[in-house]
């Protein structure tokens, strides 16, 4: 009997994602439809004949959008990225399976959130364009020694452990806020975490309690000079907040690699274009502002490990019994207890 190949419609392709998809998807009976366009209700109807869709963090997934593939016989959204806030998994319940890939390299985001780091504090984004045009003054490059600063850590995940572990090597104190604690951790309240930290990074996922956790409110009560680094998610800072913190002083540098309009801005080369959003522009034009395009998880490790992952998540759904570690589900309105506890399918 010949196997049925699983169909799948791949939204938002970039060049690097499609040498590790083809390579596993043909290994094991998966056809990957590479779209360049994102998913959303308009080019939902893509995925028309598909078994599957695999989509990233820009995606649209809301109950509209999962309406119409339930309607074009869709049955599994495999996320090739870790957070889920872009998914409806409630509308989702009953309808559709979602998957995704819980950790592709956590030590990518967090090497990248330290390479964030020491580029702001040592200047080294100056230094680097002055050196190119052969400008070797050291104006205005003094930084300060990381050792024996502390830094508050949001979220200790797998992430933000492995960030904690890093800070350690470097001699910082570390002191960390989350819902839940992780042996041999300095964990203080969120309050205690902003009035102590000289460096503050965020590695806790984007939900209704996190949106906009730092905000003209909360910046209030940071030390002045404080560094923020963002690599989980644009809207877990309040941009605007950020940049009155910043042309007030209070800010010292902020690193981004995430920015809550990033949707139809980031992954793209828009160096030919005029740049429509006032607020990114602002940032950037500051000195002591460094953005990345969401790249934190784009090492050659991440995105073998993203192929393996979705591709595994796939091959369960479709071949196997069903049951994936990595589903999400809304079951017992818990979506993470919900994922670690199940045994069989939910529906
Ligand atoms: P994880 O699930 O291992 O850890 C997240 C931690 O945040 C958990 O310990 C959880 O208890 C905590 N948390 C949840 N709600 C919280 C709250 N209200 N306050 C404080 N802590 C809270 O996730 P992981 O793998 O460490 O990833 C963290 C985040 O990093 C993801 O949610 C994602 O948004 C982001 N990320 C960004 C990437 C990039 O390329 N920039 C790539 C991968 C992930």
């Amino acid at each position: 009997m010949v196997e049925k190949i699983i169909q799948v419609a791949f939204y938002d392709t970039k060049a690097y994602d499609k040498p590790s998809f083809e390579q596993y998807g043909g290994q094991n009976g998966i056809r990957f439809r590479f779209f360049e366009t994102k998913l959303n209700e308009d080019t939902a109807a893509l995925a028309e004949g598909c078994d599957a869709v695999c989509v990233f963090v820009n995606d649209d997934v809301s109950s509209a959008v999962i309406d119409k593939l339930y309607e074009y016989g869709v049955r599994l959204i495999a996320l090739r990225s870790a957070g889920y806030n872009n998914v409806d998994v409630r509308a989702a319940f009953g309808k559709i399976h979602v998957v995704h890939v819980p950790a592709y390299s956590p030590y990518a985001v967090a090497e990248h959130a330290a390479a964030l780091l020491l580029t702001s504090v040592r200047r080294i984004h100056k230094a680097y364009n002055r050196t190119r045009e052969f400008n070797f003054s050291l104006a205005g490059l003094t930084g300060f020694d990381l050792h024996g600063k502390t830094v508050g850590v949001v979220g200790t995940g797998k992430i933000g452990r492995i960030f904690i572990d890093i800070c350690r090597g470097f001699g910082m104190k570390v002191v960390a806020y989350d819902l839940f604690q992780a042996d041999g951790v300095d964990y203080v309240s969120l309050d205690t975490l902003f009035a102590e930290s000289d460096v503050i990074s965020l590695h806790c996922p984007l939900t209704d309690d996190t949106k906009h956790i730092i905000n003209a409110k909360t910046i209030e009560k940071m030390k002045k000079g404080v560094v923020l680094i963002n690599t989980s998610r644009g809207a877990l800072i309040d941009a605007e907040a950020l940049l009155n913190g910043i042309r007030s002083r209070k800010i010292g540098a902020a690193c981004l690699d995430v920015y809550e309009e990033e949707a139809d801005i980031f992954f793209e080369d828009r160096s030919g274009h005029i740049m429509d959003d006032e607020l990114l522009s602002r940032l950037i034009s500051m000195p002591n502002v460094i953005v990345t395009s969401h790249q934190a998880f784009l090492t050659e490790e991440a995105l073998n490990n993203i192929a393996d992952t979705t591709v595994n998540n796939i091959i369960s759904y479709f071949k196997n019994d069903g049951v994936c570690d990595n589903e999400l589900c809304y079951r017992c309105g818990n979506i993470e207890k919900c994922r670690n506890d199940r045994k069989e399918r939910c529906f």
